[in-house]
């Protein structure tokens, strides 16, 4: 039984030019203890859908279809009480804009012991013995939860956040490119220790990045998602090596390969869709090199080709000749026919 099954996930945005789709037909599941890449271009739905999950969005967004059974209760039908519970204390989210989240008045210190008195009946002293458990956790020095959030560095203040989003052992962590903020290598350390805890205190985790060679090394699963719709999933592995889905394949060509430090980079040419005005067939047919006059016309189902790994694409078989065709940067190179420019990915 899956923690987390997502399953048919619309979410609509009311706005001046109309109702917004930004998420449709998302579905994906997650078990205990696993790992979940959700990566795609800007704009794809990737925040919508942490947001969903948490019922966090803005006023002018709502999921306007489909179910997110968590613990087997659909999170979509909860009232605003009841989800008040489960937040932090079951599901918690990282994000970039936590940064600023810390109350500048009170030691960090103190705002953990709040956090986790809020929810739990402890006393201080427990409390804050397990801030200080969660701070060598994040390998911050425990002396430091006397300080206030600004005589911490960035780094030090984005891993104090980490520490509190996972200081009542939440089942659903999920991180919403909770590292972008900060210079690279401080990046990839915070990456490590999120994926460290995760498995620590078997928690589920969702991490959610534009960059695939991240997930690469972090995930146990991969979805992707383009223009609203999950365009791939499959466990990691099996989606390094066998990608199926023709984004996808343009995806990998447009980051660094580890294995393949040689290869070219080839990015995508054109745009990813407007989304009050979207093609009418497959969402990437219009930067599509394979695409077929069925693709135009069509939307494609998410099509299993293995246990875990389903691809909406409408050739999935042919998926090995894509594969071969997409490393040639010739097959990626701009139709003149659709009048798009050529822009990195
Ligand atoms: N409050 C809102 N009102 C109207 N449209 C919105 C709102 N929030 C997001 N959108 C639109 O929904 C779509 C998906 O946005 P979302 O923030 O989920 O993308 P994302 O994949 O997280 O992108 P990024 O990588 O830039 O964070 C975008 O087209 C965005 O403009
Ligand atoms: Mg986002």
């Amino acid at each position: 039984m899956a923690l987390l099954d997502v399953h048919d996930v619309e979410v609509t945005y009311r706005t001046k030019e109309g109702p917004l789709k930004a998420a449709e037909y998302v579905s994906f599941q997650l078990k205990k203890g696993d790992s979940l890449g959700l990566i795609g271009e800007s704009g794809c739905g990737k925040s919508t859908m942490a947001k969903a999950i948490l019922r966090l969005l803005p006023d002018n967004g709502q999921i306007s279809g489909g179910e997110i059974l968590f613990q087997e209760q659909d999170l979509a039908k909860l009232s605003p009480k009841e989800m008040r519970k489960l937040r932090w204390k079951e599901l918690s989210l990282v994000t970039q804009s936590a940064m600023n989240s810390l109350n500048p008045v009170y030691t960090v210190g103190a705002q953990i012991v709040e956090a986790i008195r809020t929810h739990e009946a402890v006393s201080k002293r427990r409390a804050w013995e397990r801030a200080e458990n969660l701070f060598r956790l994040v390998n911050i020095e425990p002396s430091h939860l006397t300080n206030h959030p600004h005589e911490l560095s960035g780094g030090m203040k984005q891993r104090a956040i980490i520490a509190m989003a996972l200081c009542l052992n939440p089942s659903l962590v999920i991180a919403d490119e909770p590292t972008t903020a900060l210079d690279v290598i401080v990046q990839d350390r915070i990456l490590q220790q999120i994926v460290r805890i995760q498995k620590e205190i078997s928690s589920s985790l969702i991490y959610i990045s534009h960059d695939i060679s991240v997930i690469a090394e972090t995930c146990d699963y991969v979805v992707v998602m383009y223009g609203g719709h999950v365009m791939e999933t499959a466990p990691v592995r099996e989606f390094f090596r066998h990608p199926s889905h023709p984004y996808s394949l343009g995806m990998q060509n447009a980051f660094p390969n580890l294995e393949d430090v040689d290869s070219e980079l080839i990015s995508i040419p054109g745009y990813p869709p407007d989304l009050l005005n979207l093609p009418p067939g497959c969402r990437f047919s219009p930067r599509c090199p394979f695409a077929d006059s069925v693709c135009q016309e069509e939307r494609p189902e998410l099509h299993f080709i293995g246990t875990q790994h389903g691809t909406r694409c409408h050739f999935p078989d042919r998926a090995e000749a894509f594969r071969a065709q997409a490393k040639l940067p010739e097959t990626w190179t701009e139709r003149p026919a659709q009048g798009q420019r050529g822009v990195g990915a």
